[in-house]
């Protein structure tokens, strides 16, 4: 899946509210649609830098949703504002102009790519986190293979995007207790592996740094297979910084946004990266 070269000015279509977080629209007529997993640098078209007028770089952007419609393909974003960049990007009113950039890095594996026991997937979303996983379940879903969601959140303050999965497949836990299991989603994914399911399914993960490490730690326990959807603070997107390099089991490094964001779980020791999660 190669990008067009270069930074295309795209029209924002919508802007709803989700939970505490917001789902923002886009319409691309010219690049590929992403594979899950993939992601965009995204600046607003106007008044990226007008808070401090801090000059600041595009933002790396999971795609959450991606529908072919006549003149192209319609891009879903799942914003949480964290910042002067999420939080214009959470503002973009529908007319305006985005700046995208994309679809960018290695998008997740099927089962069988993984693990040629593995049947299913089980999908380990935390946070803003599940963004990347809604794609991947529509995607799963179209390639016939069956998915468990299991999706957590830390309360209902840092909660939402839920209209992007259909909500009768999904499980949730939440630390305060307000949806779902209180507690961690780890705890749901601690159930699956100890049944039948660990020699199975193959477990995609995206979320808080340390949500994915104990998600790591299980399934390297369980020997199940597993992708997890990483960040790491990236400047360029395109492998020309540097900025996202993580270290890897072997002693060597990686470039998140060209070799990941997807990483299969053996190819690290920790997904405590240093400058990830907020
Ligand atoms: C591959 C990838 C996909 C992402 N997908 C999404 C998404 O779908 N939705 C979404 O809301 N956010 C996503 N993010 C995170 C988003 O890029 C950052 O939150 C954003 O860059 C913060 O910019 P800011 O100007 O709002 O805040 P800043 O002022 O730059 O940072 C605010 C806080 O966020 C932390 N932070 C900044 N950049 C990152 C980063 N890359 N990773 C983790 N923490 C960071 C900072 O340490 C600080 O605590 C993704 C990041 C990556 C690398
Ligand atoms: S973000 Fe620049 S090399 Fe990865």
């Amino acid at each position: 899946m190669v990008a067009p070269p270069g930074r295309r000015l795209v029209e924002v279509t919508g802007n709803v509210a989700s939970g505490s977080y917001r789902i923002f629209t886009a319409l691309d007529t010219d690049g590929p649609a992403p594979r899950a997993g993939q992601f965009y640098m995204l600046a607003a078209g106007k008044h990226w830098a007008a808070r401090d007028e801090r000059p600041y770089l595009a933002r790396a952007f999971s795609a959450a949703g991606a529908t072919p419609v006549a003149d192209g393909v319609r891009l879903e974003f799942l914003v949480e504002g964290v910042g002067p960049g999420t939080e214009r990007l959470a503002d973009l009113d529908p007319g305006e102009g985005l700046w995208i950039t994309g679809p960018l890095g290695r998008p997740f594996s099927l089962p069988r790519e993984l693990s040629r026991e593995a049947a299913g997937a089980i999908l380990v979303g935390g946070g803003i986190g599940i963004a990347p996983l809604a794609i991947w379940r529509r995607q799963l879903a179209e390639a016939g293979v069956a998915a468990r969601v299991l999706l957590g959140f830390r309360d209902r303050a840092h909660a939402g995007g839920l209209d992007l999965f259909d909500c009768s497949e999904v499980r949730l836990a939440s630390e305060d207790g307000h949806r779902g299991h209180r507690g961690y989603v780890t705890d749901l994914l601690s159930v699956l592996l100890d049944g039948d399911d660990a020699s199975t399914a193959a477990v995609y993960a995206c979320g808080p740094p340390a949500m994915l490490e104990a998600v790591r730690a299980m399934c390297s326990t369980c020997r199940v297979a597993a992708e997890l959807a990483m960040e790491a603070p990236m400047a360029c997107g395109f492998g020309a910084c540097m900025g996202c390099a993580i270290p890897l089991a072997d002693g060597g490094y990686m470039r998140l946004c060209v070799e990941g964001p997807v990483v299969n779980a053996d190819r690290i020791e920790t997904a405590l990266v240093r400058g990830s999660g907020h």
